[in-house]
């Protein structure tokens, strides 16, 4: 993948996408924009808008689109962005947001939207098996410990569960998915910019295939159809 890409990342939690979506941004030298990472870090500040966030994130329900959107577009609009692209991880997870985005980046302003494709099953293990640096964001799993346990690796921070790994908000999440979220593989098909990517096997594997699948989306698309950068 060549530097300088404006992605998104979709795939049902679990999937891998903050794991990917770290990879693709220290890849391609551009900015990671997860709003769940947002969200989490407004709710740690305690600020009025965090808490507000926390009260739906810990039920696993989906941050009102209003809110979520006006986050976003303040996000994108900040020069770095605007100079290099972005990967947005879990945005957009709605029909309403999806619309809003291209309104927001114009036509052409969407090299590729990833799905990253793994199984229910598969998912539930990771996402029950997630912890996360309470610091950092950086993500392990019980059967991948950090190697102080649980000191994160990168900056010794505390490695804990987060609030929506829980059995009950796992089931909500899932739920949504399903009949928010995954519409839009359709809706991206539709615009002739989604590659779907097998998220089963090594996080090295995937990355490769991720490349590929984007390169090929990107070769696909007429040169006339791309906006100004
Ligand atoms: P968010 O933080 O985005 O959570 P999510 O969508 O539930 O996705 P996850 O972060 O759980 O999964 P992931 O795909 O990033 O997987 P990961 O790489 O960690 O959102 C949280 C909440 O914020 C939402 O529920 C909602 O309330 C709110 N929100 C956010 N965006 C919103 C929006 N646009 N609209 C409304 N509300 C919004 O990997 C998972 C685990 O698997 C890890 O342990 C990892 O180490 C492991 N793993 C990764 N890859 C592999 C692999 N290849 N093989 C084996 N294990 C792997
Ligand atoms: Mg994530
Ligand atoms: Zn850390």
């Amino acid at each position: 993948m060549s530097s300088g890409v404006r992605l998104l990342v979709l795939g049902k939690q679990g999937a891998g996408k903050g794991t990917q979506a770290v990879r693709i941004a220290r890849h391609s030298g551009v900015p990671h924009i997860s709003t769940g990472d947002m969200f989490r870090a407004a709710a740690a500040s305690r600020t009025p808008f965090g808490l507000k966030a926390k009260e739906f994130m810990k039920r696993g329900e989906l941050v009102p689109d209003d809110i979520v959107i006006g986050v976003v577009a303040e996000r994108l609009a900040k020069e770095d962005v605007v100079d290099v692209g972005f990967v947005l991880d879990g945005f957009p997870r709605t029909r309403v947001q999806a619309e809003e985005l291209q309104r927001l980046l114009g036509p052409g302003g969407l090299d590729a939207a990833l799905d990253i494709d793994v199984p229910t099953d598969v998912v539930i293990d990771r996402i029950s098996g997630r912890r996360v640096c309470r610091t950092c964001g950086a993500t392990y799993h019980v059967d991948k410990p950090p190697k102080v346990k649980w000191l994160c690796d990168k900056d010794g921070g505390d490695v804990v569960q987060r609030e929506d790994d829980q059995p009950e908000a796992i089931k909500r999440r899932l739920e949504l998915y399903e009949r928010e979220t995954g519409p839009l593989l359709e809706f991206y098909d539709g615009l002739g910019l989604l590659a779907t990517v097998d998220g089963v096997g090594e996080p090295d594997d995937v990355f490769d295939r991720i490349n590929d699948g984007v390169e090929t989306v990107r070769a696909l698309r007429l040169p006339s159809s791309r906006g100004p950068r």
